[in-house]
């Protein structure tokens, strides 16, 4: 059975969901298409909204659209939480940064200076006042960088969120899987289960699977791949207070480890980073480490209980950077590739999508980050109605 709307949004993980809100709540007719599989890679993410602990030297044009990210959430959470009626457990404790040994500890205070020199909040700390901080962090900490800009969310709850306050703005659930962009007058998407839709204007969200659609661009269709990351989801026992009170990442003799709690007992543990193709199996062997690493740096881990091991799949892309904006004639929009940063991007991301549907122009910090950068020809940003595509 065919249908038309005026935007069709393939994948249904926190960007396509994000989008799909705000562009109905713009007042588009929006269908929003995903299998409903459960395994988006938030549903894996740790949530973290890290502007400032994860920037890297060389990715300032990616920080810089990681602090109107972060500036973004507090206010987009906010009108989210009223819209469906979810909380989503926005934390703003800030983050601390520790280093375990003294080689830890060097790599750490080179990248606070190079965070510092782009004017970023970062405070020295030595061991006792991490401590102060953390009181069930290892005494052999070395010393660490308390970020009060870094946040976390719940990414499940705030996926939750989403999908709510999208039913709630009218947008329509269609249980199924994009496999094809038609060309042509106007877009549309054909299904796997058979079906089309027409409409005005089609966003492609679905994460590292994006390449598999086609009709897209071919340089576009190569650009995001699946960099897994496994995890684990920890519990507090029975009448156990919460062991941290904000986000610990830890470098311990050389690799990362990341603690964040959430407020309803919860402790997620992560993350490998490899380069696998999509693959979810969970290790022994990452199990292992993760757990190691958590334990040297904060040893009552060990009285926790696992409750969950898992493994998601970023959708990485050759710069690291997201890639979003116009990716053709006829009203197509690429919405992908937000590696790391998918929850922390989603609110920006959202804004940016509904202005080129809208025929307005999205926030500077996106210039770097268009599809362009991997298309030879120039796009055109799509802002019909389903309508005009007839
Ligand atoms: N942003 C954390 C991760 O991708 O593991």
């Amino acid at each position: 059975m065919a249908a038309t709307a005026d935007v069709v949004v393939a994948g249904g993980g926190v960007i396509g969901t994000a989008i799909a809100w705000r562009a109905a709540a713009a007042g588009l007719d929006v269908v929003l298409v995903d299998p409903e599989a459960g395994d988006a890679a938030s549903l894996v993410a740790a949530g973290m909204l890290a502007p400032v602990s994860e920037a890297l030297f060389g990715e300032q044009a990616l920080l810089r659209l990681n602090l109107l990210a972060v500036g973004r959430f507090p206010a987009f959470a906010a009108e989210l939480e009223q819209a469906g009626g979810h909380q989503v457990g926005l934390r703003r404790e800030g983050t601390l940064a520790i280093a375990y040994d003294p080689s830890d500890h060097a790599a750490l205070l080179r990248l606070t200076a190079f965070r510092r020199s782009a004017g970023l909040d970062a405070r020295e700390l030595d061991s006792g006042q991490c401590r102060g901080l953390e009181p069930f962090l290892t005494p052999d900490v070395r010393g660490g960088v308390l970020f009060p800009g870094d946040w976390s969310v719940d990414s499940r709850r705030y996926a939750a969120a989403l999908r709510a306050a999208a039913r709630a703005a009218g947008v329509r659930m269609v249980r199924d899987r994009v496999t094809g962009v038609r060309p042509g007058h106007g877009v549309g998407v054909r299904l796997a289960g058979g079906d089309d839709v027409g409409s005005g204007s089609v966003v492609i969200a679905a994460g590292w699977a994006s390449g598999a659609i086609t009709g897209l661009p071919e340089p576009l269709r190569a650009v995001v791949r699946p960099v897994k990351g496994q995890l684990l989801r920890l519990r507090h026992p029975d009448g156990i207070p919460p062991v941290l009170s904000r986000t610990i990442r830890a470098t311990v003799r050389g690799a990362d480890v990341y603690l964040v709690p959430r407020a309803d007992g919860e402790m997620v543990v992560g993350a490998t980073q490899e380069e696998r193709g999509p693959d979810r199996t969970v290790t022994a062997g990452a199990v292992h480490d993760l757990l190691r690493d958590a334990m040297s740096v904060l040893p009552v881990t060990s009285e926790l209980i696992l409750a969950e091991t898992c493994a998601g799949l970023r959708p990485g892309t050759p710069d690291n950077g997201p890639v979003v904006g116009p990716a053709g004639p006829g009203g197509l929009l690429f919405a992908a590739g937000h590696y790391r940063n998918g929850i922390l991007m989603s609110p920006v991301t959202a804004d940016a999508a509904v202005a080129w549907l809208t025929g307005q122009r999205p926030a500077a910090e996106w210039e770097p980050f268009t599809p362009q950068r991997f298309l030879a020809e120039p796009a055109t940003a799509g802002a019909r109605t389903s309508k005009e595509a007839g």
